[in-house]
């Protein structure tokens, strides 16, 4: 063999016997290689989660001018997702701390423990911990005189796939996703949300003096205001002052006391969220008082939101 070729050869072989394992396998796991300083920067911020270096590395690309802080933060809200695409199922659907949105949805024939409302609370049914917190909840207001009914709570896959689709027969479906949940990506199918008094626009029902006392007390029974005014880009949806879900006291508290939407509390949550503990709601107050009338429904307006 003549030199030259003997060497090429043997630095061939060199080469193939220290070359990384992903040269033949696809690129490691972090777990599986040494990171880098920019990763273990990523993961030293408390709400970094490892299985999302790959998607925070993509948007700091996209993004180079952007804080590693805002980066980690943006991923979390699933800033850099499309909606309705690439939807992942809503993790642990029976904690009340679950998120459904349109990234994350229930499947089809998911559905919770659910207990009626009953009389003088309004219409449907709720999980029996938000069923109790939303008693606790109207029974305290009441005393101080403000009326709080359900008008729409609990509403099967089946059911939200009716309204959405009805809504359509009417609307562009862009201007439908912005009130509307698609089936599957509604928090009223989790059972641990509902709508207060009025499910439409024309109510006005954030000049009410009912939704003013929601705004002082919702988070003290574990229920925050869902759909947020100017927080349209981060829950998806318009505001929607008659919207409310239970999510336990901790979370209301910290959600409605700084002005911040689920989706933001979640994702500056430290990694791995601690479980969130179920709250007893305080004993319902015994006396009930009549049922108020039924609050008008405007034509063409939406009245399942
Ligand atoms: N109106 C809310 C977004 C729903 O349909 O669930
Ligand atoms: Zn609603």
């Amino acid at each position: 063999m003549k030199k030259p070729v003997f060497w090429l050869l043997l630095a061939a072989l060199c080469l193939f016997s220290l070359a990384p394992a992903w040269a033949a396998e696809g690129a490691p796991l972090p777990q599986e290689r040494e990171l880098t300083q920019w990763e273990m920067d990523c993961l030293a911020l408390p709400n970094s989660r490892p299985d999302r270096l790959d998607r925070y590395a993509a948007w700091a690309a996209k993004y180079p001018e952007a804080a590693l802080e805002t980066v980690v933060a943006q991923v979390n809200l699933d800033q850099d997702r499309t909606v309705y695409q690439d939807v992942q199922a809503a993790a642990n659907p029976d904690s009340t701390a679950v998120l459904v949105n349109k990234h994350y949805a229930l499947a089809q024939d998911y559905a919770p423990e659910l207990e009626a409302l009953g009389w003088p609370y309004g219409s449907g049914s709720l999980r029996p911990e938000a069923a109790r917190a939303f008693r606790a909840m109207a029974d305290a207001a009441r005393a101080e005189g403000i009326s709080l009914r359900s008008v729409s709570a609990y509403r099967s896959y089946q059911h939200q796939s009716t309204t959405y689709n009805r809504y359509l027969r009417y609307n562009r479906q862009a201007t439908v996703d912005t009130f509307s949940a698609r089936p599957g990506h509604s928090e009223h199918q989790t059972g641990l949300a509902l709508d207060i008094n009025a499910a439409n626009v024309a109510a006005r029902f954030e000049r009410t003096p009912a939704y003013t006392w929601l705004q002082a007390h919702c988070a003290e029974y574990g229920f925050i205001l869902r759909y947020m005014e100017g927080k349209e880009s981060i829950t998806g949806y318009r505001f929607e002052p008659w919207h409310y879900r239970y999510v336990g006291v901790e979370a209301a508290k910290a959600c409605m006391e700084q002005g911040i939407a689920y989706e933001e509390y979640l994702a500056l949550l430290p990694n791995p969220a601690p479980a969130q503990e179920e709250e007893p709601a305080p004993e319902p107050l015994p006396e009930p008082v009549p049922e108020p009338a039924p609050f008008p429904i405007f034509s063409g307006a939406p009245v399942e939101l």
